[in-house]
């Protein structure tokens, strides 16, 4: 290829068939969906039509048909037949467009429009009359509690189900990547294979320039100029599609999501949830919706298994990224660091705010004073003019004053009314998703020996011959009942396999374990959520599971427990895959607070919940006086713990010290060296192996 180089000069490009910029856009002009792999119990199929309260009867606007890529442009007159084939042949390479229907249309000059939007799923109202419009390169945060009906939203825009009323529409011009509150990708492809899929321009101008270089070097070219024009041509593409720094941009992106190098050829149906999730996020960041000006990228709760350092990555990749972003997630850091916008759904409306998260809590405080200023002037108003109106109606010499102010009094109550409406737009109660109220009670810990678990000159890991982590100078590791620890160090460093192996989920490789006498341990992970059977009821589940323990738990105690999660009355009796990501967090943590355990282990206990919950959460764990281990990245929830002890994992060693306060830095980490242990993207059947020799 080189020798190729030298030999011919650089030629404009004339092969029409390899991607143009355009053309390649026109071959990603699909939804790039990352789903759960599950789809029966995901409720993603469109609702019935249903009538708006405003008698609304339209139903969204039928999405435009997407162009077909390769379009137009002729074959270079010059190119071999041979040649032509080839790259036809690549271009021509399935685009499968049996996937969503995205609503292209015209939007005005904005990337995308939301036009009294009618959104409801079942019985219940997500959205009336909703009005947004997102401009190109802006980075917006969707945000609203559990359950307001922001993934649902996100689903109708990524065109995968349709609103009741009023329209979506996405600028025709764009690429859409569309990242799904569970996403696992499932693909039998490696890492970096997977990660580079969806350079759509790329991959296609590299297989031309193979095929290129390829007929050239063959014994039976005919015309070896021609050939070498043809080289020449697909060389500039391939350059012109990045594929010259396209290594680069790879690594930055799988660095920043916390793969190490030995992680890129790793299978991905053969990792963990959490990571298939990240090679899902990768794809999509390095494919046209996430790297170029054309690209509209929606990301439901990207950061669900991100450690803090990769999540500050992605926010700063957003929002240098020239592309427009739509976000969903509960994550401050990220909603500050990425967004320029927020969009809050509450109360069945989209309110809008210039700024990230912090500037959007600031101004939304700031409307509520003002509201409320304006709100107590009015009333003001209105008592004096309805005692003008009740001291002179009967007055005939100030009758017509009276009558008058009578009229500004219906005006200025109208206008109080208006007012309240909007407060309770901003302090709404009882909503869905509104969790202000809530208060989570754990069960009381059962008594204890003093010590309760402990573990000798222990070993972790998978294999023998590359353990993981081991205690730092063989010290003895003792969990005491009234300790609170959290688990600090960077992504893969091996902190899941700390809490595997204390949990007894993972045989010890060397050393012994011991629990204490009486010891009730409960774990509490991340992926409990996305475990749930989805085809049960909440509170069948919530007291299946409390009635292993306890079988004499009343219906009454698990309807407590859901309850006071927000999951009361009808949507305790749902099934639990027709709940929001937030709402199966709350189920599975409404199960767990009802088993009696004196030593608790959680797991990024946090994600998907909303602030509420989280504050619920961690309002529990303060008043719960059992021994308490915890993995979360979240510097709040951690402080919120009041930890008295920290856990650091590094470099293949861990050590318990004392907790004199956390800082920044303890949540800021260097990615694990080259080589070094990446427990948590053990492969899946590692860890299957493992959990059945431990069952065995
Ligand atoms: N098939 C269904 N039947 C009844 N209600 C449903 C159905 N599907 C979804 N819902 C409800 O619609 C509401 C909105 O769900 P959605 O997933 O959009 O919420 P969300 O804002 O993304 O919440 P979270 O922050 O928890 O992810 C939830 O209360 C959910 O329970
Ligand atoms: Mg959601």
């Amino acid at each position: 290829m080189l020798l190729m180089k030298a030999v011919f000069a650089p030629r404009p490009l004339v092969l029409a068939s390899v991607s143009s910029p355009s053309s390649s856009r026109g071959g990603a002009r699909r939804c790039d969906v990352i789903r759960a792999q599950s789809s029966s119990s995901s409720p993603t199929t469109p609702p019935t039509k249903k009538k708006g309260k405003k008698g609304l009867k339209k139903t969204q606007k039928q999405p435009q048909q997407q162009q077909q890529p390769g379009g137009g442009g002729a074959s270079s007159s010059s190119s071999s037949a041979v040649v032509q084939k080839a790259v036809a042949e690549v271009a021509k390479k399935k685009e499968e467009d049996d996937g969503p229907q995205i609503p292209f249309g015209d939007a005005s000059g904005a990337a995308l429009l939301l036009k009294d939007v009618f959104l409801a799923v079942a019985d219940t109202d997500l959205l009336q009359e909703a009005n947004a419009q997102i401009m190109s390169g802006q980075k917006i945060g969707l945000v609203g509690g559990n359950g307001c009906g922001k993934s649902t939203l996100l689903k109708c825009i990524a065109g995968v189900r349709s609103i009741q009323d009023g329209e979506i529409i996405i600028s025709s011009k764009l690429n859409v990547g569309y990242f799904e509150q569970t996403a696992v990708s499932g693909s039998t492809k490696t890492v970096y294979e997977e990660a580079r899929a969806r350079m759509t321009r790329l991959n296609k101008a590299e297989a031309a320039l193979r095929e290129a270089e390829r007929v050239c070097e063959s014994e039976n070219c005919e015309d070896y100029c021609e050939a070498a024009d043809v080289l020449m041509d697909c060389y500039a593409e391939f350059e012109a599609a990045g594929g010259n720094d396209a290594e680069k941009r790879i690594a930055a992106v799988l660095d920043g999501l916390g793969f190490s190098r030995k992680q890129w050829d790793f299978k991905c149906d053969n990792l963990s949830g959490g990571w298939q999730m990240r090679v899902a996020l990768a794809r999509l960041l390095l494919s046209p919706a996430g790297s170029e000006e054309n690209g509209l990228l929606l990301l439901d709760e990207p950061t669900n298994h991100l450690d803090e350092i990769s999540k500050k990555w992605l926010a700063d990749w957003i929002k240098k990224s020239p592309n427009t972003t739509v976000i969903v997630s509960h994550e401050e850091s990220l909603l500050d660091g990425a967004c320029s916008h927020i969009m809050e759904v509450r109360a069945k409306g989209l309110h809008w705010y210039v700024g990230n998260y912090s500037k959007f809590l600031q101004d939304r405080d700031e409307r509520v004073r003002v509201a409320q200023a304006s709100y107590n002037k009015l009333a003001a108003e209105a008592a004096d003019l309805k005692d003008f109106v009740a001291r002179f109606s009967a007055n005939a010499s100030k009758a017509a004053q009276a009558s008058s102010r009578a009229k500004l009094l219906i005006k200025v109550e109208t206008e109080m009314r208006k007012l309240e409406r909007e407060a309770a737009a901003n302090f709404s109660e009882g909503e869905a998703g509104d969790s202000t109220k809530m208060a989570l009670r754990l069960s009381k810990p059962p008594p204890s020996d003093q010590d309760v678990l402990m573990m000798e000159n222990a070993v972790l890991g998978y294999k023998k011959e590359s353990p993981i982590l081991k205690s730092k100078d063989g010290k003895e590791f003792k969990l005491s009942r009234e300790m609170r620890v959290v688990v600090l160090g960077p992504n893969g460093a091996g902190k899941s396999t700390l809490l595997k192996s204390l949990a007894g989920t993972m045989p010890l490789l060397e050393g012994t374990r011991t629990l204490g006498e009486r010891v009730k341990l409960g774990v509490f992970s991340q992926d409990l959520a996305q475990e749930l059977p989805m085809d049960k009821q909440a509170l069948e589940y919530v007291l299946e599971t409390a009635r292993v323990e306890n079988p004499l738990l009343k219906e009454i105690e698990g309807r407590q427990s859901l309850g006071a999660l927000g999951i009361s009355g009808p949507m305790a009796l749902r099934k639990i895959g027709s709940l929001s990501g937030g709402e199966k967090a709350r189920v599975a943590l409404a199960a767990f607070v009802l088993q009696p355990r004196n030593v608790l282990l959680l797991d990024e206990p946090s994600n998907h919940l909303d602030v509420g919950a989280v504050s619920a959460l961690t309002d529990g764990l303060q008043d719960w006086d059992g021994a308490l281990f915890a993995v979360s990245h979240n510097k709040g929830f951690c402080e919120s713990l009041r930890p008295t002890h920290v856990v650091r994992v590094e470099k293949g060693e861990f050590i318990i010290e004392n907790c004199y306060g956390l800082t920044d830095e303890d949540f800021e980490h260097d990615y694990p060296e080259e080589g070094d242990a990446s427990s948590d993207a053990m492969s899946k059947k590692e860890e299957e192996e493992q959990l059945v020799a431990v069952a065995a």
